[in-house]
Formats: structure tokens, C-alpha cells, sequence
């Protein structure tokens, strides 16, 4: 079912792989457009239904990487990039190492240079040189996070330093052996970056996400629920499976 709210596109669909291959469609209809696009990638576990679909798709040369060019929204401080709690090795496993994406054209920030603040502008610059991204692929948070932009986030960041937000280390501590191992800081890019994007998709999976996703698309445009700026983007297409969007629903209907 497609609705439009508040000048975005809500496509909500019954499973989470539905909205996984809706997802990598949509990301394979703007590099068959545009073969040299500019894509902004998500880590986490909602995505990777999507990554499975692009690499079946690449596969079977539905969809050539070649002169893609991708920047990924975030890097945790201090992993390496070769760990596998790292979001490069993320990135590698899941799509970089699977399709034939250029390393030159793979962007995402290092958590392990000795100047973060150095790294956060060498990324907005190399976005800024490499024109808009045509499309961003977002995740939620929990609370409200796209990227590591946490709750009380300023909209008008470009890429920086992040210290992460105490629901998202527990939510991320499913992924470590204990919780002193997870990360309390990352690079992300900001609102700003996001915002700039021609294009955003944004994807949630499951019932722990249906009250996030009513405050984003119902709630107040506020820097407590980040994503809830999407709202004025011009260009959204918010991907729900059945659960997600349980709180929605009733709202939506009665429209
Ligand atoms: P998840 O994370 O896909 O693992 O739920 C989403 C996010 O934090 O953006």
C-alpha cells in the first residue's frame, strides 16, 4: 500500500523482505539511470536484506557498480577497520567485497585517524567534490537516530563526532561480547548531508520500530527525534513492513 503524508511517500508492504528487495529496486533503477550515481549507505541489521539483494541483482547483471560512487553514513571511534565490529568490515562483507564497486569509490570515515575533527571535514568535502547524493539509504534508531544523529542532534551539522546516545550503545551491545566493548563514539555525517541529498529512502523492520516511526512521520519536526526532519525533505520514500508500521496504520487510515 502507498500512501503520501505530508508530501512523503509511505510504502508499507507485508514482510521485511519485501521492503528489502522494494529498497534495492529502488536503488538499482537510479544507478541504471544514472550509472555514475552518488549513493549514501546504511550499516545495521535492517539493511542487509537489501545488501542480499543487490549482490543476487549484480549476480545476474541486472545492475552494474562499476562508476558507483557510495558514502557510508557512519564509523565507530577506535575499531579498526579490518575488526569485524568495524562498519567497514560491515560494508566489505555485506556488499563492497560481492559487487564490482570501484575501492576509489567507496567512502566511510575513519574511526581510526589521530584527528577526527580532520576526518569529519576531508568527508564533507569529498561529498561537496563528488555533487549531491542522489540517493540516501537510512536506517532508524530506536531513538529516532539516522546516522549517529542523536536526540537534541543540531539540523544544521555537517559531518562530526558523535558520542553515542545510551539507548544506542544498547541497542548496539547485542553485537559485542560484553558492553564495555561497545563503542561510545563514532563519525557521522549530519542532518545537513542528509538533507542535501536529491533522494532519501529510509527503511524499518519489525514492531520495535512502530513508535519511533509514528513520531518521525506525526510527531513535531524536532532535533529529539532527528528523522523527524524528514518531514521537509522534498524527495522521501519511507519503506515500512507490517509491524513497523502498526502504529501508523490506524492513523493513515482515517485520512
Ligand atoms: P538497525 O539499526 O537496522 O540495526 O535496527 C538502525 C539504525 O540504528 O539506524
Amino acid at each position: 500500500m502507498r500512501y503520501r503524508h505530508k508530501g512523503m511517500t509511505l510504502q508499507i508492504e507485508s514482510t521485511y523482505e519485501a521492503i528489502s528487495q522494494t529498497a534495492a529496486r529502488m536503488l538499482v533503477a537510479q544507478i541504471t539511470l544514472k550509472n555514475d550515481s552518488v549513493i549514501g549507505l546504511p550499516t545495521g541489521s535492517t539493511p542487509e536484506g537489501m545488501y542480499a539483494y543487490l549482490v543476487k541483482m549484480a549476480e545476474e547483471h541486472i545492475v552494474d557498480f562499476r562508476d558507483v560512487v557510495t558514502f557510508n553514513l557512519d564509523e565507530y571511534l577506535n575499531i579498526a577497520s579490518d575488526d569485524p565490529q568495524s562498519y567497514t568490515y560491515y560494508m566489505h562483507k555485506h556488499l563492497f567485497d560481492q559487487v564490482n564497486l570501484q575501492a576509489k569509490n567507496t567512502h566511510i570515515p575513519s574511526g581510526t585517524h589521530s584527528n577526527a575533527d580532520e576526518v569529519c571535514q576531508a568527508y564533507d568535502i569529498s561529498i561537496f567534490q563528488h555533487g549531491k547524493i542522489d540517493m540516501q539509504i537510512l536506517g532508524i534508531g530506536n531513538n529516532g537516530h539516522i546516522g549517529f544523529n542523536e536526540p537534541d542532534i543540531k539540523f544544521e551539522a555537517g559531518t562530526h563526532l558523535v558520542t553515542l546516545d545510551a539507548e544506542t550503545i544498547r541497542a548496539n551491545a547485542r553485537f559485542f561480547k560484553t558492553a564495555q566493548e561497545v563503542p561510545k563514539e563514532a563519525i557521522s555525517i549530519g542532518i545537513r548531508n542528509i538533507m542535501q541529498a536529491k533522494k532519501v529512502v529510509l527503511i524499518a523492520s519489525g514492531e520495535g520500530k512502530a513508535e519511533i516511526v509514528k513520531q518521525m512521520l506525526f510527531g513535531p519536526i524536532t532535533p529529539k527525534v532527528p528523522a523527524s526532519i524528514l518531514q521537509l525533505h522534498n524527495d522521501v520514500t519511507i519503506l515500512l513492513d507490517q509491524a513497523a508500521a502498526k502504529e501508523i496504520l490506524p492513523l493513515l487510515s482515517i485520512q
